[in-house]
């Protein structure tokens, strides 16, 4: 069963203290806050403050999402603010090996983002230093976005590439996840499911976490 991680960027951001206590009460493991700079990516979202108030409410993982240039320079801060995983982009790190130390010396999990034109033969050599693969499944920026078939081709040759190395790193999806491709993509090798708009706009959310859970 994949973990699901609900993206808060499509949350009612009037009502953030509900939406926590709906996915505390829910079957989510973790919660996926999304960070952008509106130069790494052409939108911004929120920050360090918000992610700060949103780990006073829960002890699940907070699987933070860097969408920023220069991350490296904000490591120690989402630490103190409660990140649990954080994730950079591959695009936007030129020393990814010594970026991804940098967040394990921390005490995080460290992840890696890659954006939809990016090979996962790229990260062939750090493989095994990354916890956490993020392959996006839209371009980021946006919520609400159609997933990108290609995604599944480059999921099943990630994952040979973690059986072959012995490395223990999750594949993540982001990006245009339903309960329509779920299924399919953790049989390609998806650990981590992202969800936002299928989460956060659906009837009954909590039930829609069920059914991606049990996919
Ligand atoms: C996109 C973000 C995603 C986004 C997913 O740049 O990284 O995490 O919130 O939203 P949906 O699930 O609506 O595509
Ligand atoms: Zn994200």
């Amino acid at each position: 069963m994949p973990i699901i991680a609900p993206s808060l960027l499509a949350a009612d951001f009037l009502h953030l203290g509900a939406a926590c206590t709906m996915l505390n009460e829910s079957e989510a493991e973790w919660f996926h806050l999304d960070v952008m700079d509106g130069s790494f990516v052409p939108n911004i979202s929120y920050g360090l403050p918000i992610i700060e108030q949103i780990k006073k409410t829960t002890s699940k993982v907070l699987d933070v999402h860097l969408m920023i240039v220069h991350p490296e320079k904000y490591i120690a801060d989402f630490k103190k603010a409660g990140a649990d995983v954080l994730t950079v982009h591959y695009e936007a790190c030129p020393h990814l090996h010594s970026t991804l130390q940098l967040i394990k010396a921390q005490g995080m999990k460290a992840g890696v983002a890659i954006n939809p034109h990016t090979s996962v033969e790229l990260l062939k050599d750090v493989i095994q230093d990354i916890d956490v693969v993020c392959v996006m499944s839209v371009n980021p920026g946006f919520g609400g976005q159609k997933f990108i078939e290609h995604t599944y081709e480059k999921v099943s040759a990630l994952k040979n590439m973690i059986t072959l190395a012995n490395a223990s790193t999750l594949i993540e999806i982001d990006g245009g996840v339903t309960e329509h491709n779920a299924a399919k993509l953790v049989k390609a090798g998806a650990d981590v499911l992202v969800a936002g708009t299928t989460v956060f706009k659906a009837a009954d959310p909590k039930a829609m976490i069920v059914t991606l859970k049990h996919c």
